[in-house]
C-alpha cells in the first residue's frame, strides 16, 4: 500500500508560535472528490422534493473528474438507479464519462418527472447492490450510496435489512429524507450508516424560502459526501482520529523511543509517531492503547514529542519539519532526553522526562485518505 501524495499538504511547521497547532482537516476540494456513488432517487409522485437533481449537480466542483482514464486518479464514478414500482438502471458505473454529461443526464432525469404509482425501496437497494457487486474493481476507492427519498415503502424485501448487507461490505449508506415524515424519518436512520441519515426539506408554499433551503442543503450535501471521502484506507488497521484527516495505528508492539520512531517510519506509507496538540487528542490517545479486546491496561506510552537542539518539536513524516511544540499544547520541564505520557493514580495523564532506552508502547499517525491525498492500495 502506497500514499501518493498528489498535493502537498501545508505543514504550519513555521506557525508563530501565538497561532496554537491543530490537527489536519479533511481535505475538502469538491474539484477532487475520489468515490464510487450511487444515486438511489425515488421518482414516484410520493416523492416530495423537486430540487433533488439540482442539488445533486452542485455536490461536484467544476472541474470534477467524473468517469475513469483521467491522469489523476481522483476521479468519481457515478451510477443513478430511479425508481416506483420498479427500478431503473438509468447509467452504471461505465456510463457516464464526464461531469457534463452527469449534469446532462440529471436534468433529463429532473424534465422527466415522477412515474409509477408505488415507492418500493427495496427495489432501488437491490439494483444498487448489483451495480456494486458487477463493478467490484477500485478497490481502494470508497463506495457510497445515496438515497434521496420521502417514503419508506417496499414490496419484498426490508430495506434496512439490504442497507445492512451493504454496510457490513464497507458501503456509506447515506439517507437524506426529502419529506417531513417523522416516522420515515427514523425508518431512514435505520437505513442509513450510522450518522448518515438527513433531511433536506423544502417549502413549496415560500419560493424565496425555497431557494434558501436548497443552497442549504447543497452546503450540507456537499459536506457529507467530503467527509466520507476522508477515511482511513485499511479501516481494520488504521482509526481515524475523530473527523480528522489523521489516522491512527496501534502497533501493540514496545520499543524504545527510536526503536518506535523507526517503526512509525517503515510502514510504507508516510507516518510518524503520534501527535498530542491538546487535551483532546491525548485523550483519545490514552482510549484508543487502551481498547484492547484482552483488557490489558497501558499507562506508559511514547508520544511523537522529540528534542532537538534544546527544543521539543512534534515527529513528523520522513522529509517533513518536525512541528515546534506550542506552549498551548503542553510544557515539559527539560529540554532534552525523552518523554513519554504516563498515567498518575490520580487518573492524570502528563508528560514525564524518562529515559530514552526505556520500552513502552506507542502510536503511529498517518494522514487521511481525502480530496487532497490519494491512497492506493496496490
Ligand atoms: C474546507 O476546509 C477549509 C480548511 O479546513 C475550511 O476553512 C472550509 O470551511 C471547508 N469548506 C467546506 C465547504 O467545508
Ligand atoms: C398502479 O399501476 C399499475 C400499472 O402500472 C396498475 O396495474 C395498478 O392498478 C395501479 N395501482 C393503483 C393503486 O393505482
Ligand atoms: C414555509 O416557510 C414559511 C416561512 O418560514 C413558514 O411560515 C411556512 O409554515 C412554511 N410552510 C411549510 C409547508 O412548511
Ligand atoms: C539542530 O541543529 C543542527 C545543527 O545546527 C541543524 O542541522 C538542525 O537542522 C537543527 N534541527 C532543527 C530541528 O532545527
Amino acid at each position: 500500500m502506497k500514499y501518493l501524495l498528489l498535493v502537498t499538504v501545508i505543514v504550519m511547521a513555521f506557525v508563530p508560535l501565538s497561532q496554537s497547532v491543530s490537527d489536519r482537516q479533511c481535505g475538502n476540494d469538491t474539484n477532487f472528490i475520489w468515490l464510487d456513488i450511487v444515486l438511489v432517487i425515488d421518482n414516484s409522485p410520493t416523492m416530495i422534493s423537486d430540487n433533488v437533481y439540482e442539488s445533486i449537480s452542485s455536490i461536484f466542483g467544476p472541474n470534477s473528474q467524473i468517469g475513469t482514464g483521467y491522469t489523476d486518479p481522483r476521479s468519481s464514478r457515478v451510477a443513478i438507479v430511479t425508481y416506483n414500482n420498479y427500478a431503473t438502471t438509468v447509467a452504471d458505473f461505465r456510463t457516464i464519462k464526464s461531469l457534463k454529461q452527469l449534469k446532462t443526464q440529471l436534468t433529463a432525469l429532473d424534465q422527466a418527472g415522477n412515474s409509477g404509482n408505488q415507492s418500493y425501496l427495496d427495489q432501488g437497494l437491490i439494483s444498487a447492490q448489483s451495480i456494486l457487486t458487477k463493478f467490484d474493481d477500485r478497490e481502494n476507492y470508497k463506495k457510497v450510496v445515496l438515497i434521496f427519498t420521502s417514503s419508506f415503502d417496499f414490496i419484498d424485501s426490508r430495506p434496512d435489512r439490504l442497507a445492512e448487507t451493504m454496510k457490513s461490505n464497507g458501503v456509506t449508506v447515506i439517507t437524506v429524507n426529502t419529506g417531513k415524515d417523522k416516522t420515515v424519518e427514523k425508518q431512514l436512520e435505520g437505513v442509513a450508516s450510522a450518522g448518515f441519515a438527513f433531511k433536506m426539506s423544502t417549502n413549496t408554499t415560500e419560493t424565496l424560502q425555497n431557494a434558501l433551503t436548497t443552497s442549504m442543503s447543497i452546503v450540507q450535501l456537499f459536506s457529507i459526501i467530503s467527509s466520507d471521502n476522508c477515511h482511513c484506507l485499511d479501516y481494520w488497521t488504521w482509526t481515524q482520529y475523530k473527523h480528522f484527516g489523521v489516522c491512527m495505528l496501534n502497533p501493540g508492539v514496545k520499543g524504545t523511543h527510536q526503536a518506535a520512531h523507526k517503526y512509525c517510519r517503515g510502514l510504507g506509507i508516510p507516518g510518524n509517531l503520534a501527535t498530542e496538540f491538546n487535551e483532546e487528542k491525548r485523550k483519545f490517545n490514552y482510549k484508543f492503547l487502551n481498547n484492547n479486546i484482552d483488557g490489558t491496561t497501558v499507562s506508559s506510552y511514547y508520544n511523537g514529542l522529540t528534542s532537538e537542539n534544546g527544543t521539543w518539536y512534534w515527529d513528523q513524516p520522513k522529509g517533513k519539519p518536525m512541528i515546534p511544540l506550542d506552549p498551548s499544547s503542553g510544557s515539559i520541564s527539560t529540554t532534552s532526553g525523552c518523554v513519554a505520557d504516563i498515567k498518575y493514580s490520580d487518573g492524570s495523564i502528563s508528560w514525564t522526562p524518562i529515559s530514552c532506552s526505556n520500552s513502552f508502547n506507542f502510536l503511529c499517525e498517518a494522514v487521511a485518505c481525502d480530496t487532497d491525498n490519494y491512497c492506493d492500495s496496490s
